[in-house]
């Protein structure tokens, strides 16, 4: 009787002792496995800092590329520290998204709303960032007085001027680049038909570049369209544009090329080539002013390596181009973009993700300027033997 009350407390000792010591066993795998997984995150996160701080920021290299490289700018998104630092660390030029259009800030007659762009503005020169003014006369983004305004030409010929005069004489000797007038040309090649062609006539445009220098005769001016990028009859039209008033006298000192494109069509890069070589022919300066690449989202791998491509491509056409100087895309990070409430079904078209990581883009782009300054400071070397 005893014999079988031992053998059976010691068999449920025995299970026991099995149980705890499985718990043992397994509690201990599964400290090693956890130890391991945290060196191997220590490990990945080394080799991040190492590519990071092996990686100078995009605008070291694009100064010494002599080149600017920017973004556009919010100033909303400027109170987020994420952004704020992303933006002052890799670049060295910005342009004023929406702050500075003529609805946002001349919303009536008499009222000028100049907030915005005086803290994005002060933001870029407390960090050494140049500004691009973005933009004196368009077709969008205007305010009801003027949408529904029923003036004499003469009338539409003084507020024309006296918001360019007001404005740009606000930032005189702070904006380095304006774009005057943005979108003229229509995509088939004839001048737009908006507010100011309507109530002026062609001589809307000659007559901001006029009024933008006599406010601000430091500030390069640029007319900025897209679709224009390439060759073909809107590029012609445009280029056949800037080239008349040149011949006129009018102060144009550049031109801006949009280029915003999507993976599936992506922009000729011998065309793009091309156009930059005749208006540079002009003597004009050339900026990429508003460049993204849209992908379908949610994004694949692949597309993201092709869209690292096109930044790519672009990026070395500009640098190959003397006279091609900014190279500036509409937004760095993928949190905040037009695209998504513009082309429904795309997004993830810039080279930071949502959560400001670099893309596979970024890491191109930053490719692309060392082998530029390799080569340059290759041929520099050539030169003194
Ligand atoms: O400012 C109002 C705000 O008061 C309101 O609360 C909010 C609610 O929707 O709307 C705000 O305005 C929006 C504005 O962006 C600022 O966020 C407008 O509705 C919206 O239409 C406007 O979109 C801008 C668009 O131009 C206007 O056509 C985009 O942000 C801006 O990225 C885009 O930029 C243009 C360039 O200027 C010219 N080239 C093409 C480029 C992309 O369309």
């Amino acid at each position: 009787m005893l014999l079988r009350k031992n053998i059976i407390y010691g068999a449920i000792f025995g299970v026991i002792i099995g149980f705890a010591a499985g718990f043992l066993i397994r509690g201990v795998l599964v400290k090693m496995e956890l130890k391991d997984a945290h060196r191997q995150i220590s490990d990945l996160q080394k080799q991040i800092a190492m590519i990071k701080t092996a990686i100078p920021p995009l605008r070291s290299l694009a100064e010494r590329c002599d080149i600017y490289i920017g973004a556009a700018v919010e100033r909303s998104l400027l109170d987020i520290s994420n952004y704020a630092y992303t933006l002052k660390q890799e670049f060295n030029i910005l342009t004023t998204e929406n702050a500075l259009k003529f609805g946002p800030v001349h919303p009536s007659p008499d009222a000028y709303s100049f907030d915005d762009a005086d803290y994005i503005i002060d933001f870029a020169e407390s960090h050494g960032i140049r500004v691009r003014g973005h933009t004196l006369v368009w077709h969008q983004q205007l305010p009801n007085w003027i949408m529904q305004g029923k003036y004499t030409r003469e009338e539409w010929i003084n507020i024309l001027r006296k918001h360019i005069v007001t404005v740009v004489g606000r930032y005189k000797g702070r904006i380095y680049a304006w774009d005057v007038v943005n979108e003229a040309v229509s995509d088939d090649g004839t001048l737009r038909d908006n507010v100011w062609m309507r109530n002026i006539g062609p001589e809307y445009i000659e007559l901001a570049f006029r009024w933008a220098h006599e406010a601000d005769p430091q500030a390069l001016l640029f007319y900025n369209d897209y679709g224009a990028e390439g060759l073909g009859v809107k590029s012609d039209a445009v280029y056949n544009l800037i080239k008349w008033l040149l011949e006129k006298g009018v102060p144009i000192h550049g031109v801006g090329l949009q280029m915003h494109v999507s993976v599936e069509n992506p922009p000729n890069t011998q065309e793009v080539a091309a156009n930059i070589k005749r208006l540079s022919d002009l003597g004009l300066v050339i900026h990429v002013t508003e460049m993204d690449v849209r992908v379908k989202t949610p994004p694949r791998w692949e597309d993201l390596v092709r869209q690292a491509e096109i930044y790519r491509e672009i990026l070395k056409v500009c640098l190959s181009a003397e006279n091609c100087k900014a190279f500036v895309m509409w937004g760095f990070t993928d949190k905040y973009s037009w695209i998504p409430s513009y082309f429904s079904g795309y997004g993830a078209a810039l080279i930071f993700d949502e959560s400001f990581m670099p893309k596979p883009a970024y890491y191109y782009i930053a490719k692309v300027l060392i082998e530029h300054l390799t080569l340059a400071s290759y041929d520099q070397e050539l030169k003194f033997q």
